[in-house]
């Protein structure tokens, strides 16, 4: 970014302001028709060409049009629909459902039930990187200063979404690296002790850099029953050792359980009231669930948090949130960075950043970021918590139907603030791998491009169906039906 600082260039007119506008179908309280959207498109299209959108200077078409057209990539109209048009709340979703085929197009192909694993991003995303790109490639040199707006726009959405400062996060490109930075740079001294899941039931990006401290002599502590299951009673205990960090997932990728943050946040905060000496930290792997569960990082007291925005942020891959408290920033070493840590780049000696962006380190990914600023815009536009209701309605309705065939669910569903979106699901029968694979195996298979594949991840000897909220119930009964016949 140290190119960025330097750039003096001001952006073409119109690009400074790429949302100005009067009037919107938003704006006069209507539920906005698509015809609506597409002549407010061409009407600013006309008026205002933006960054965002150089490939929609041909006029925009209806669905219905497109539909005779031979569906090719090469053919297809462009993505029509600026996320600013975009109602927010419920109505957002209803509106993105009633859109779905074009906000997600994926869902022509494949019922995506893996939005735990690499689900596709949304055309928001996809089109904001894509925009962005060309921007660059068009503009040269002048594209940064809209570029650095753009990143700076993206930092802000994301502080929004954790309830964190913006000057509080950096983007990293995946979890591990948020999780390395803090595992490296944090001011360890030997006999420190770190709290983690066991190690069979953690995912490896929050388990091998707590695990890599031993060299410095720094312990693990361990905790979680031989479920993965993890409770706030049972991080009460292992404080009773006085560790230097907790660090925990906030949705186990094998369990599905949800931990309750905020409880573990306020014993660690209780802890540190008690004791005199170092603080205990909190550090957060987020990946499971951001952007669908929400997590306000200062209600929970938490002080680093990383999460890939690859999952349930829809952001595509290669780029993720990072987040370090200005409190716990004291306590990491701003040493031995990247050029693009310093306050001048062209000067070694000039000192560190003093905000968290000090840890992206070198040259970013601005279309990365570009497009993961836009996904995490629609999840702060639609709000979390809209998307959890509709998430924990969809997953209930899944475990409802899953039980009502005879499957065990292995997820925790009885106490509310442990569901998420994640349900673990077996059969007494599938008492080998092999078995479990083939039924697997049977939901992916297209039988000859006659249905959809299903897709979903196995995880210890069980199906892990992850569902969020652009999936359907009757993308549910499909699953349940074809489960019926191949378990
Ligand atoms: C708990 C958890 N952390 C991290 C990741 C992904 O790590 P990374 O973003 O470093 O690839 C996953 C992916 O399944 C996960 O479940």
């Amino acid at each position: 970014m140290g190119i960025l600082r330097e750039d003096t260039t001001e952006p073409k007119e119109g690009l400074q302001n790429p949302g100005a506008r009067t009037e919107t179908p938003q704006k006069r309280g209507l539920f906005p028709t698509l015809t609506e959207v597409i002549s407010y498109v061409r009407a600013r299209l006309a008026k205002h060409p933006t960054p965002e959108t150089p490939i929609m200077q041909k006029t925009p078409v209806t669905p219905e049009e497109r539909k005779p057209q031979k569906e090719t990539s090469d053919s297809k109209p462009p993505f029509a629909y600026p996320l600013e048009d975009i109602p927010e709340g419920e109505d957002g979703i209803n509106w993105i459902l009633q859109h779905r085929e074009e906000v997600f197009p994926f869902v022509q192909k494949e019922i995506q039930f893996d939005n735990g694993g690499a689900p596709s991003p949304s055309k928001f995303c996809a089109k904001a990187v894509a925009d962005h790109s060309n921007f660059i490639a068009e503009q040269g040199y002048a594209h940064y200063s809209v570029t650095k707006q753009k990143i700076q726009q993206a930092r802000e959405e994301a502080g929004k979404l954790l309830g964190a400062d913006s000057s509080e996060i950096a983007f990293k490109q995946n979890t591990v690296e948020g999780l390395r930075t803090v595992a490296e740079r944090f001011n360890w001294q030997k006999g420190d002790k770190v709290v983690v899941l066991k190690k069979d039931k953690e995912y490896a990006s929050n388990f091998s850099p707590w695990e890599d401290l031993k060299r410095l002599g720094v312990e693990l502590v361990e905790v979680g029953d031989e479920n993965g299951h993890v409770t706030v009673a049972q991080v009460a205990e292992a404080l009773k050792q006085n560790p230097r960090m907790v660090a925990l997932s906030s949705i186990g990728w094998k369990t599905g359980q949800r931990v309750d943050l905020e409880a573990v946040g306020q014993l660690i905060k209780d802890h540190n009231e008690q004791n005199s000496g170092p603080k205990t930290r909190f550090c957060v792997d987020g990946i499971q669930g951001l952007g669908i569960h929400p997590i306000d990082v200062k209600k929970a007291n938490i002080d680093f948090l990383s999460a890939g925005g690859s999952k349930w942020l829809m952001a595509g891959s290669g780029k993720g949130i990072f987040y370090c408290s200005k409190d716990a920033m004291g306590e990491m070493r701003t040493t031995g960075l990247g050029a693009s840590s310093l306050k001048d780049f062209t000067k070694p000696d000039s000192g560190a950043k003093e905000n968290a962006s000090v840890f992206e380190d070198g040259t970013n990914n601005y279309e990365s970021i570009v497009g993961l600023g836009e996904a995490i815009r629609l999840a702060n536009k639609l709000g979390q918590k809209n998307l959890e209701r509709r998430v924990i309605e969809l997953s209930n309705y899944l475990v409802q139907q899953l039980e009502a065939k005879g499957f065990k669910v292995f997820s925790p569903r009885n106490n509310p603030k442990e569901k998420s979106g994640i349900v673990l699901f077996g059969k007494p029968e599938w008492d080998t791998p092999e078995k479990v694979s083939a039924t697997h195996n049977s939901l992916m298979d297209t039988k000859g491009n006659t249905v959809k594949p299903i897709w979903m991840s196995l995880r210890d000897g069980k199906i892990r169906a992850c569902v969020s909220y652009y999936n359907t119930k009757e993308e549910i009964d499909e699953l349940i039906g074809r489960l019926d016949v191949a378990a």
